[in-house]
């Protein structure tokens, strides 16, 4: 077996998720004043602390965000109770501030009636083009902006079913410290490749050493037959993050595979799951080895590991050229097979998941990552839901939400 190796690198960035947390920090200052309620405080408390606090005064169930309503354009006012505020009203009013083709919207809210001082209702806005997350600490009237519809689509949805609003539990921010764990695998940093790598050891006991160089194994083209498998293993930015929870659940300890093929006039190909088009879909794509090779070089960004194994001689002789050639075609240019994948492992009700992850933390991390990459989270989610509740539904926010 041949190892190709590519660089290990480690990078240190800035890491923005510092500033979504900073949002929660002035609640630290009001947190002083009295009085308050327990769970008020909890965001602000250490997660070892908070969480069993937490535990023990709601358990798992509250955690879970709730939908409240659809808030629509013109009259219809949607009103409803929050967890700190008791009495809330939205509605939903359309512009046309940027000149766009649809225009864009401001949702108000109208909040009142805090249980206490030190309350805040934290709340996610989504449509199935887009999630966004807000909290209210002040009695007052609130706006949130959405410049522009993203496509006629979103127009047509928004002014047909509105936009959904989730409440999340004031505790729910126990949770989102939880994300911390799972997210930063997504980010495309030094951290986030730092954070797979951790992940991978405190979970799956894998340990990662770095080789010492040449990182990259001279193998020659003329080596590499039909039916050689190509085993891979991607540690950072999205693809990092996806593999990392999929080695997790699956045990294995690559993400990631393909498989070489070569034509009739010898020229050797990669068959691969996972390639991106120019519409940024992911789908199954044939590609010549010197395109792909270049692009697992020089221009994946997600750190690849791969490993070269090839068949034995003996399996090799049976390997039937044709017949791969004749499967590949076929699959050539489908999508990636999300349904497959995620349903591998979403497979009951509950129990999906082993800990620390949960349905909800995972609904949770879709949300925020579905802000960093939202055709991705939306593709994946789409796919497999539709595939298997049978339907061609928009959005998995609903889903997975409710
Ligand atoms: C909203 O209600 C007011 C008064 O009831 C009415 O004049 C107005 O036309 C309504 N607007 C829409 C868009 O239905
Ligand atoms: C918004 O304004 C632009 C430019 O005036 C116009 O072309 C477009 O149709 C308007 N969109 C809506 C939804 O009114
Ligand atoms: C890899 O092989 C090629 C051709 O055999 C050779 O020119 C090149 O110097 C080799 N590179 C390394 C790093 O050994
Ligand atoms: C290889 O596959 C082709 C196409 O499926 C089939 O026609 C052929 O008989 C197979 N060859 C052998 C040796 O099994």
């Amino acid at each position: 077996m041949q190892i190709l190796i590519k660089k290990f690198t480690s990078l240190f960035w800035v890491i923005e998720v510092l500033g979504f947390l900073g949002m929660f920090f002035p609640l630290q200052i009001h947190a002083l004043k009295a009085p308050f309620h327990p769970s008020d405080v909890l965001p602000v408390l250490p997660r070892q602390v908070s969480w069993p606090i937490l535990n023990y005064l709601n358990g798992a169930a509250d955690l879970l965000p709730s939908f409240v309503g659809a808030a629509l354009p013109a009259n219809n006012t949607l009103d409803w109770k929050g967890a700190c505020f008791y009495q809330n009203t939205a509605w939903l009013e359309f512009h046309n501030k940027t000149g766009s083709q649809f225009g864009g919207g401001t949702l108000h809210l109208k909040i009142s009636h805090a249980h206490s001082w030190t309350c805040m209702d934290l709340y996610i806005f989504a449509t199935p083009y887009r999630v966004t997350w807000d909290y209210y600490f002040l009695s007052r009237e609130h706006t949130l902006e959405f410049n522009e519809w993203d496509s006629e689509a979103e127009y047509e949805y928004v002014k047909h079913k509105g936009i959904s609003i989730f409440l999340m539990q004031a505790g729910m921010l126990g949770t989102l410290q939880a994300l911390w764990d799972v997210f930063p695998l997504f980010t495309n940093t030094g951290w986030g490749e730092n954070s797979n790598l951790g992940f991978l050891k405190k979970h799956m006991g894998a340990s990662f050493e770095q080789r010492p160089q040449p990182w990259v194994t001279n193998v020659s083209v003329d080596d590499i037959h039909s039916g050689d498998f190509l085993a891979i293993s991607k540690i950072r930015g999205r693809w990092g993050g996806f593999e990392t929870l999929e080695k997790w659940v699956s045990g294995a300890y690559a993400g990631h595979t393909a498989v070489c093929l070569r034509d009739s006039e010898g020229k050797l190909w990669v068959g691969e799951s996972g390639h991106e088009d120019k519409e940024g879909r992911d789908i199954i794509a044939i590609m010549p080895w010197e395109e792909w090779w270049e692009f697992e070089l020089k221009k994946d960004d997600a750190n690849p590991h791969i490993a070269l194994l090839p068949l034995r001689p003996d399996i090799r002789a049976k390997f039937n050229e044709t017949a791969a050639w004749e499967y590949a075609r076929s699959m050539d240019g489908k999508p990636y097979g999300y349904h497959n994948l995620i349903f591998s492992w979403i497979d009951t009700i509950d129990g999906n998941y082993p800990p620390p992850l949960d349905a909800h933390l995972v609904a949770s991390v879709m949300t925020v990552w579905s802000q960093i990459q939202p055709s991705y989270a939306a593709n994946m989610w789409n796919e497999a839901l539709n595939k298997r509740l049978g339907t061609k539904v928009f959005s998995w926010t609903c889903y997975l939400i409710r």
